[in-house]
């Protein structure tokens, strides 16, 4: 059965594909593939955008992530690096493949983001970086964290791959630290047609050691100084990005008013708290609901799509267990709760009523 109500629906409004598809013209007829104009006017643009003085655009978030660790200088043999339990697995991938040792440290039972506490309960001498994730579009609380990587003098690494747009105290997320990673995935509320992902930082020797390593430490035609691989958005998505970039706020919104109707109408779901002065934007709608699985297979059956957003927390990931250490019993629960309900910004009023409609069928039943 097709789903009446899909998980995610990528259709852009038909004159913004329009544009699309003018833009991907523009660049096959330019014969110019890779680091190009487009590139160094996105990443202007996006620089502009966030407040920032440079944005290097790389091939994926996590390289993006992966390459601001590496030119950050602070990776060495068993460095580090304290991610959350609670993210997208891809967070630790890049501190691993980075040479770091991921240390993962419990969420806030209310924010779902990195809990200080618990960061500074895994600080130990080895420790060279944090990374904190604004999970879903929901800004960490920031002062804390901050607070904590300067007293043990951490480089703090924005994982921003699902917050384009966000704001904490006025500042844009990706602003608020020494540097942060992107990922424009299509399905991120800023996507590519494609895979893509940028650093922006305001210091200009890190973001010239980006620039460096992206494009595989080369110091002139096939000469390079450090045996790194190489990560470059090429010029059609970078095209593609600057036709998206001026209609982000306005999607925003949008994403964001369809997060508050969930959140308005199913009082039964428990959604993530923000932390004061935060200005969120809605990537994924994630909630938990203490009959998650039932309440899952509910929803299929009225052909509503749902994800979850993560089924496992990263301690407990097969592919880090050499660095599983201690539990992180906030992370456990919302993994075994947590449903993320269809958001997109063609969902129609209809669409999204059904999907209330079936949650609440299913709350009033239970
Ligand atoms: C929080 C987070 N970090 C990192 C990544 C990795 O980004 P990409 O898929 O562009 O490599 C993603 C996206 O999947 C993400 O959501």
């Amino acid at each position: 059965m097709s789903a009446t109500v899909p998980f995610q629906n990528l259709r852009l409004p038909t004159e913004v594909e329009l544009e699309i598809m003018q833009a991907v013209q523009r660049v096959v007829e330019s014969h110019h593939y890779i680091l190009g104009r487009e590139v160094e006017l996105f990443e202007q643009e996006f620089a502009t955008y966030l407040g920032v003085k440079h944005a290097v655009a790389v091939a994926s978030g996590t390289d993006a992530l992966c390459l601001a660790l590496l030119a950050g200088g602070v990776i060495r043999p068993g460095a580090e690096v304290i991610v959350p339990a609670l993210t997208s697995p891809f967070t630790a991938i890049a501190v691993v493949r980075a040479g770091g040792w991921p240390v993962f440290a419990d969420v806030n039972q209310k924010t779902w983001t990195l809990d200080a506490e618990s960061v500074a309960g895994c600080i130990t001498e080895k420790t060279v970086a944090l990374v904190p994730v604004h999970l879903y579009g929901n800004p960490v609380d920031w002062p804390p964290l901050a607070k904590l990587a300067e007293a043990h003098d951490l480089l703090v690494l924005e994982d921003a791959c699902q917050a384009h747009g966000a704001l904490f105290q006025g500042v844009k997320v990706g602003a608020l630290g020494r540097v942060a990673a992107f990922s424009f995935y299509p399905t991120k509320n800023l996507g590519a047609a494609g895979d893509g992902g940028a650093i922006v930082t305001n210091d200009e020797l890190l973001a010239a050691q980006c620039r460096h390593l992206r494009n595989g430490g080369q110091i002139g035609r096939y000469v390079h100084d450090q045996p790194v691989f190489h990560s470059r958005l090429d010029e059609i998505q970078a095209a593609i990005l600057r036709v998206k970039l001026p209609y982000l706020d306005a999607w925003n919104e949008q994403r964001n008013k369809v997060y508050r109707d969930y959140w308005e109408k199913l009082p039964d779901c428990i959604f993530p708290a923000l932390p004061p002065g935060s200005r969120p934007v809605a990537h994924v709608a994630a909630m938990c609901h203490p009959q998650r699985n039932r309440l899952c297979a509910h929803l299929k059956g009225r052909g509503i799509e749902t994800l979850i957003h993560y089924p496992v927390p990263l301690h407990q990931m097969p592919a880090f267990t050499p660095y599983a250490g201690r539990p992180c019993p906030v992370a456990e629960t919302i993994c075994g709760r947590v449903l993320s309900l269809p958001l997109y910004l063609s969902i129609s009023e209809q669409e999204q009523k059904q999907a209330v409609l079936a949650i609440r069928e299913f709350s009033s039943d239970a």
